[in-house]
């Protein structure tokens, strides 16, 4: 098992160019499905969740390759309609593929998914939508076992804006005659990134970004070549790298209205931002003012996935600041690492208690999930001496070798076998 070395304290500086989205990817991934004839994917990522969503699709028979970093998807070669357990247990995104399987092939057999230790991670929102929609579903020895043959169009109102759900449902209803209805759905980018490639394949999708979205059926949609947008959580693992390391970065091919709601609160916390286009410029000085408090949220407010970043910012930021997380209930995985390199975290339920202190210390630690990993790796840096972050497929699965990442920033991460 893979792990890094890291020698601190280290600051970062130099400009970079953010890649695409994990988290629009993935989805775009399932719904080339729904294509008659070719996708090309472009400026794909290399994660390995990617990897993994591609030999799903591989092993329905869908013939895909990369070439350079596009990844051409040829949709027309289906020979299986299951998604075995070996695959779907290492990828919670698996369950998108409910959606587009049945409106395309109108069955789809799945095992369980399984994804980050972040929570319980239900998937009720998923297949009751799908119900709703007639889609019939047994579970039966850890698959679910899905037919599409009677589903229709529909008008729901979900019990929680999941983003998962909400792009489930709006792949399995394109071809629903009649027009579908979603109420309380997610408004995450990544959602109106779908809404646009199913659209630019023919479909009709309104409102993707607002609590309603609309799907008229559509008889078919043709192969088109899509870019995903941005990843919104890499830029902020960035920002937030900068924030508690110091120096100076600027980042390329970002989105900065995407992370409105980091920048914001990296400001009050008195660190220097400025956007301009796809541009994001920030500087930490030594002057700080106290760390803001954070309670994450569905977009706009502040993402899940960038608070066990943002507590390793408060960690050894100025202050005390509270930080409570909505989203998932088993997310503070982190605060017991950084407590052992001499943070000063309480939690009580949903909510944590960060005490700022002037400096950290190396140690070994193992990264839980994702992004507490990209949290972990950024807390070594900071620290003075030597840590070692174990448990780092975690974090290949988000970030394209972050070692890499952070190179380019100069900072040094030794990945070792
Ligand atoms: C997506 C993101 C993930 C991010 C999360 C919240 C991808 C691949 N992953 O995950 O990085 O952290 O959004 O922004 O895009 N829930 C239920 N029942 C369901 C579905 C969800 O109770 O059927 C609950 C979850 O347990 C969680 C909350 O709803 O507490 C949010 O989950 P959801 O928005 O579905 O997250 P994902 O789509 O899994």
């Amino acid at each position: 098992m893979q792990s890094f070395f890291i020698h601190g304290p280290q600051e970062v500086y130099g400009s970079i160019e953010v890649g695409t989205s994990k988290n629009a990817t993935l989805p775009i991934l399932a719904g080339s499905i729904l294509a008659k004839d070719r996708v090309v994917i472009e400026n794909i990522p290399a994660f390995s969740d990617i990897d993994m969503m591609v030999r799903i699709l591989k092993g329905f028979g869908l013939k895909i390759f990369k070439r350079k970093n596009n990844l051409y998807i040829h949709t027309y070669h289906k020979n299986s309609t299951i998604a075995e357990e070996k695959y779907t247990k290492q990828i919670r995104s698996s369950i998108f593929l409910l959606g587009p399987m049945l409106a395309k092939w109108k069955e789809a057999t799945i095992a369980y998914p399984g994804g980050c230790n972040i929570g319980a991670r239900p998937i009720d929102i998923h297949l009751e939508g799908l119900r709703a929609l007639g889609a019939t579903i047994d579970e039966k020895d850890g698959y679910l076992i899905c037919k599409g043959d009677h589903m229709h169009h529909g008008e729901l109102t979900l019990k929680f804006p999941s983003v998962g759900a909400t792009e489930n449902l709006m792949m399995a209803s394109v071809f629903l005659e009649g027009t579908t209805i979603l109420h309380n759905v997610a408004k995450e980018p990544e959602i109106v990134d779908l809404a646009n490639f199913i659209n630019q394949m023919g479909g009709k999708v309104i409102g993707a970004g607002t609590d309603t979205i609309y799907i008229t059926g559509v008889k078919e949609l043709k192969g088109i070549t899509y870019r995903p947008i941005p990843d919104r959580i890499v830029t902020g693992t960035l920002l937030l790298a900068c924030a508690t390391l110091g120096g100076k970065i600027t980042l390329h091919h970002c989105i900065p209205e995407h992370n409105e709601s980091l920048i914001a609160k990296l400001i009050e916390s008195g660190c220097h931002v400025k956007t301009e286009n796809d541009i994001i410029e920030i500087e930490s000085t030594k002057k700080r003012k106290n760390v803001a408090s954070v309670v994450t949220g569905v977009y706009p407010a502040f993402p899940t996935d960038l608070q066990s970043i943002y507590m390793v910012f408060a960690s050894t930021g100025k202050g005390k600041c509270q930080i409570t997380e909505t989203i998932f209930e088993n997310r503070f995985g982190i605060a017991k690492y950084l407590n052992a390199m001499g943070a000063k975290i309480s939690t009580n339920g949903n909510t944590a208690f960060v005490q700022g202190v002037k400096k950290l210390k190396g140690t070994q630690v193992v990264a839980t999930d994702l992004r507490a990993g990209a949290g972990l790796v950024i807390a070594g840096l900071k620290a003075e001496g030597d840590t070692t972050v174990q448990h780092i497929h975690h974090i290949d699965r988000g970030y394209e070798k972050i070692e890499d990442i952070f190179r380019m920033i100069s900072v040094g991460i030794t990945r070792q076998s």
